[in-house]
């Protein structure tokens, strides 16, 4: 077949407004947009197979990929702002009120009764494995316990303050989820330790760790992900300032010491490991 262009854009246009009264140029601009039309057909077709075919692939309750490696970030409450500084003034309510506040929102899914309610007593210092058998899916998973009163003086609930109006003030951390970690090799718990930065080393005081030892026991892992573990609690440790020098800078980092998990390696700065200010004012 010979196709002849038409001699002129004009035509050319009018006839692909006026087919197919025009002749020859009308039959192959219509064939032209028969093709396309087809053609994307066909690319839409293959490109939803594709997608059917990758969902079929996916289990909803756990990612197919997952950096293997990933070492957990640590995060602090009360986080003030970006620049995780917590700076406040004794004598100026009004300046640690949102601590607390942050506080008492950030521990109330902790409450004793609402753990009761929806999660079980486990058996500490082991971890809490309950594995799918091949495709039968062990769906869903229970979660432990955490009751906000292992955090004792720093549970707001004999100290609604949390001691910052007293100086001594508690920051919670928790470590962020990890899709089946198993922190701390050997049955050996992995804890929380805070100390100064070096220029700081006088400033910092002693520390209480709540629980005792900063520990984060070994129940609590491995997690399984939002869907198949709806109600887990991260469980927390909370660090107690007891004799802070006040009216200065201190630079805090606190890091988890599990002898399986790096912290602050070369790939990941912030691995396992969070640094803060901390400033009371006095005057
Ligand atoms: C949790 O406990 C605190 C202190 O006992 C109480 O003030 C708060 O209302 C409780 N929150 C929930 C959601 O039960
Ligand atoms: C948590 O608190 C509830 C209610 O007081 C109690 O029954 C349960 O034993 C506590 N769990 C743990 C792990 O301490
Ligand atoms: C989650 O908590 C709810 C109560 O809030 C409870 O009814 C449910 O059984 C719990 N689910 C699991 C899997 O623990
Ligand atoms: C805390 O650590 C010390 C020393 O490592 C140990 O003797 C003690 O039993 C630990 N306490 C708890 C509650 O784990
Ligand atoms: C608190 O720290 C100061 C130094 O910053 C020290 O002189 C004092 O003895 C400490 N108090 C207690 C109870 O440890």
């Amino acid at each position: 077949m010979i196709l002849q262009r038409p001699k002129k854009r004009v035509s050319y246009l009018n006839t692909a407004i006026g087919f197919p009264e025009f002749g020859r140029g009308g039959w192959v601009t219509g064939l032209i947009l028969l093709f396309y039309v087809v053609f994307y057909i066909f690319l839409a077709g293959l490109f939803a197979l594709t997608m059917y075919v990758m969902l079929q692939t996916l289990d909803e309750h756990k990612p197919t990929w997952q950096d293997r490696l990933s070492t957990p970030g640590m995060v602090i409450r009360p986080k003030a702002d970006e620049t995780f500084e917590i700076v406040y003034n004794i004598q100026n309510t009004e300046s640690w009120d949102m601590y607390t506040q942050t506080l008492d929102k950030f521990l109330a899914p902790y409450n004793d009764s609402t753990q009761a309610q929806k999660n079980d007593e486990c058996t500490p210092d082991q971890y809490f494995l309950q594995e799918d058998s091949g495709d039968v899916k062990n769906n869903p998973k229970r979660s432990c316990q955490f009751n906000r009163t292992m955090l004792e003086e720093c549970s707001g609930i004999h100290d609604r303050y949390y001691g910052y109006q007293t100086g001594k003030p508690c920051i919670i951390i928790k470590l962020n989820r990890v899709i089946g970690l198993l922190p701390g090799k050997d049955g050996q718990t992995p804890y929380v330790t805070c100390a100064a930065k070096k220029e700081d080393s006088d400033k910092i005081g002693e520390l209480m760790y709540f629980p005792p030892n900063g520990t984060f026991n070994l129940m609590y892992y491995p997690y399984y992900g939002k869907k198949a573990q709806v109600n887990y609690s991260q469980p927390l440790v909370a660090v107690k300032f007891l004799n802070i020098t006040v009216n200065q800078d201190v630079n805090i980092e606190c890091r988890i010491n599990a002898n399986n998990i790096v912290t602050g390696s070369e790939r990941d700065k912030f691995a396992g490991r969070v640094s803060f200010k901390l400033r009371i004012n006095t005057i």
